[in-house]
């Protein structure tokens, strides 16, 4: 299935007239990253009996508002890191303008995909108002804005963080299985879709704070120890790490638990995020 997203993805920049802006995208979309968000998309369309490949404009524009968000997240004015995808970050590569509008192309070019795809028109903007929604001053922007104020004002109590979380990464996970759900037309149960996207959103980015302090920058892929550096609240700042880890099994079994009572026969989504529990970066 990565092979597929690779491919749509590299299509989607194909369609930019050359220059220095389309450089600077392609460098940060196509140069590594997991690409959970959409293999969530595309797993859950399986469970919900949708050929996958039907869910590649979605998947791809999910996964062009992810990179956009790391690209910002990255900057001098936010986490100041200099690598990123295992090479240097958007900014470092190229220069700090440049960086702020590679990720504002991949922010608008999401948007377009989704507009110019062959979805049904309903559809469409369903899925155009969720990632909009889930992206968003309520969703992941909300969360990066919390997590900056949160630099200066440290968190004594755990549900701010996981409020925090929920929006700056749970959305986004969250989001993942609501296009699926709204591609398969099952309108009624976004909401059921979304929890269980959300909580493993939460779980992931505990992890991903572990993963700071207790992996290199080496096998990370990106710079370790950033957390620390930028007195960031974390759970595991906040928690310690042994009870960072139990958090994190909490809410993916949460997510789990979510996901078993939709009834889905195949179960791509809990293998995929099984996977994600033994992650090394
Ligand atoms: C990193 O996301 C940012 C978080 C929300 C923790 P990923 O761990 O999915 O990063 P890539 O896409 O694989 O680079
Ligand atoms: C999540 O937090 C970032 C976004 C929502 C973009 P981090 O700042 O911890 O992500 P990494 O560790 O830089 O990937
Ligand atoms: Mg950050
Ligand atoms: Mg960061
Ligand atoms: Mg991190």
């Amino acid at each position: 299935m990565k092979h597929f997203i690779e491919e749509s993805l590299q299509e989607c920049l194909d369609s930019l007239p050359e220059s220095r802006i389309k450089d600077a995208m392609g460098y940060s979309l196509l140069g590594g990253g997991k690409r959970i968000r959409p293999l969530l998309l595309l797993s859950c369309l399986k469970d919900l009996e949708i050929d996958p490949l039907l869910g590649l404009d979605a998947a791809s524009a999910l996964e062009m508002i992810h990179t956009y968000s790391l690209i910002h997240d990255d900057l001098p004015a936010m986490d100041n890191d200099d690598f990123r995808r295992g090479r240097l970050t958007c900014h470092k590569m190229f220069d700090e303008a440049t960086a702020i509008l590679a990720g504002d192309g991949l922010l608008t070019l999401a948007f377009e995909v989704l507009a110019k795809s062959n979805y049904a028109n309903l559809d469409k903007v369903a899925l155009i108002r969720e990632l909009a929604i889930a992206a968003g001053s309520a969703g992941m922007v909300l969360g990066q804005t919390k997590d900056i104020e949160f630099e200066d004002h440290p968190v004594d109590n755990v549900d701010e963080l996981v409020e925090m979380y929920r929006n700056k990464t749970g959305k986004l996970l969250a989001v993942a299985l609501k296009m699926a759900a709204i591609l398969a037309g099952r309108y009624d149960e976004l909401e059921l879709y979304a929890s269980v996207g959300e909580n493993a959103g939460i779980a992931f980015q505990i992890q991903d704070d572990i993963l700071d302090v207790t992996k290199t920058t080496e096998e990370l892929g990106k710079t370790a120890n950033s957390d620390l550096v930028n007195h960031k609240s974390t759970v595991v700042s906040l928690l310690g790490l042994d009870e960072a880890h139990r958090t994190c099994e909490k809410y993916y079994q949460t997510a789990f638990d979510t996901y078993a009572s939709l009834g889905l026969k195949s179960g791509e989504v809990r293998k995929l995020l099984e996977l994600l529990i033994n992650r090394q970066n």
